[in-house]
């Protein structure tokens, strides 16, 4: 199952997690900042498939703003995706995985460090791992696993449309941009059983940019 809020970019993903040899996929148009939109996504879901074994929340916003230009709405508009859209998914999660399911959330590098114009997402980000770990306490005696991935540089639109990255005030060496598939490769073991003893984990998937002076 698939959600986003983009009809576009759902239309886009749907026929590769089909090429990549899913047997059956749906895509729900969703908004993960409502929590009404997130149950009907999981009540789909369970309609369809009959259950729910793992969910990736990595719906995320980034917005290039100095902080006295920033407003409470353009703070509640990153909030509500990144934070509030991730705990609506688990609550979901809590209410209706059975014992081995598990939870990713794709946090940022942000959280630990960061760059000027982004005080949202990196505050965000770091809340991120603190509901990571709340709910990886309370997910244990439920039998489920919450862990987090934190992607550096990754290829997607988000990144070249980074306004400091373009000015070349946030400079990136090539060698520190990674694939799609890189984060993928690690959500993907995060979620599987190879990862059982896993729990409340924060994942670096940077190439090693973070650990350079
Ligand atoms: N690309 C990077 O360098 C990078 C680095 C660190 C973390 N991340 C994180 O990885 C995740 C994926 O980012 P990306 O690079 O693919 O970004 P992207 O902007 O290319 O894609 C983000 C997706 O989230 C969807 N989305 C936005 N608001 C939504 C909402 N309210 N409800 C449902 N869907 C919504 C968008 O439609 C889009 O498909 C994000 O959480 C982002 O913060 C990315």
């Amino acid at each position: 199952m698939l959600a986003d809020l983009n009809e576009e970019n759902l239309a886009k993903a749907l026929p590769e997690v089909t090429l990549a040899g899913a047997p059956a996929v749906w895509g729900s148009v969703c908004n993960v900042a409502l929590e009404a939109q997130v149950e009907a996504t999981v009540g789909g879901t369970l309609e369809r498939f009959g259950r729910l074994d793992v969910i990736v929340n990595n719906a995320g916003r980034m917005q290039f703003k100095s902080i006295e230009t920033l407003t409470g709405e353009d703070w509640l508009g990153i909030l509500t995706v990144d934070l509030l859209g991730a705990f609506y998914f688990i609550k979901q999660a809590f209410l209706h995985m059975k014992p081995g399911g598990t939870v990713v959330n794709v946090a940022s590098i942000h959280a630990i460090e960061t760059e000027p114009l982004v005080a949202p997402s990196a505050a965000v980000k770091a809340a991120v791992l603190s509901l990571t770990r709340s709910s990886a306490l309370e997910g244990k005696p439920k039998g489920l696993r919450i862990n987090a991935v934190l992607p550096g540089a990754i290829d997607t639109p988000m990144l070249w449309n980074n306004p400091n990255v373009k000015s070349g005030v946030e400079k990136i060496d090539r060698e520190d941009v990674g694939q799609p598939e890189d984060a993928a490769a690690t959500i993907a073991y995060l979620a599987s059983d190879d990862a059982a003893f896993v729990q409340g984990a924060e994942v670096r998937v940077d190439g090693g940019r973070l650990n350079r002076l």
